[in-house]
């Protein structure tokens, strides 16, 4: 099987930063690239962020380096993934990032005004509609979470309400058959309001959540 292009070139072009793919993270997605360009149009200069789940960096970096005066966190289970997320970050102002190593918000002590994920979410048993590509060489903590790619979309709900500032944003990338299972979760977890967003494909694929 064929070493994917990204990895061979170790980057990506993501909302036009290059993303160094030299530690192997999950390479950026167009859907992805997608959501986070229209969210990009909301946060406002000197906005506090949290790019959790946040793999290569690239959600953070394109607000960083897209948005004057904010500010963005970086949560990582994976501590290789740490020094990704730094070498992605190179050029950009020390005080304007951390680089926390958490299990969802375990070690993330603040609110923010904008927390945006990629969490993992392909259901382990729909492992068979994953490319054998990807099954190969693209890093599994960052596919799969549980029987029904669940998991941690299930604690991100549960525990982002209380790291949300006044009308703050959470904004979860999701499968389209994952969306009746969510509206359940945010419906318990105290939100004010939400709104399932489509793709370009026509799928409910995206989540804004309003604290
Ligand atoms: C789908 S990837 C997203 C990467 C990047 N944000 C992107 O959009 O390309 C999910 C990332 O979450 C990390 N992860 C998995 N479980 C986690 C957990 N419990 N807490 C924090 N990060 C986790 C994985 O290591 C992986 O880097």
């Amino acid at each position: 099987m064929e070493l994917p292009e990204e990895y061979k070139k170790n980057y990506k072009y993501f909302l036009g930063s290059k993303i160094d793919l030299s530690l192997r993270p999950l390479i950026p997605r167009q859907e992805t690239e997608y959501w986070v360009s229209l969210i990009l149009k909301e946060i406002k200069e000197g906005s506090r962020c949290l790019d959790l789940f946040a793999g290569s960096g690239c959600i953070g970096v394109s607000i960083l380096k897209n948005v004057k005066n904010t500010f963005c966190d970086f949560g990582e289970i994976d501590k290789n993934l740490l020094k990704q997320i730094e070498i992605n970050l190179k050029g950009i102002e020390s005080d304007r990032y951390k680089i926390i190593e958490t299990d969802i918000f375990s070690n993330i002590p603040g609110k923010y005004d904008f927390i945006l994920t990629n969490p993992p979410y392909v259901a382990i048993n729909r492992t068979d509609e994953v490319s054998a590509d990807v099954l190969e060489y693209e890093p599994h903590l960052a596919l799969f979470s549980g029987d029904k790619g669940m998991d941690a979309i299930v604690k991100l709900i549960e525990d982002a309400h209380e790291h949300l500032n006044e009308n703050g944003l959470l904004v979860i990338e999701h499968d389209e058959s994952q969306k009746d299972d969510i509206e359940k979760l945010i419906n318990r977890g105290g939100y004010s309001r939400y709104e399932f967003c489509k793709d370009y494909f026509n799928e409910y694929r995206f989540v804004k959540i309003y604290g």
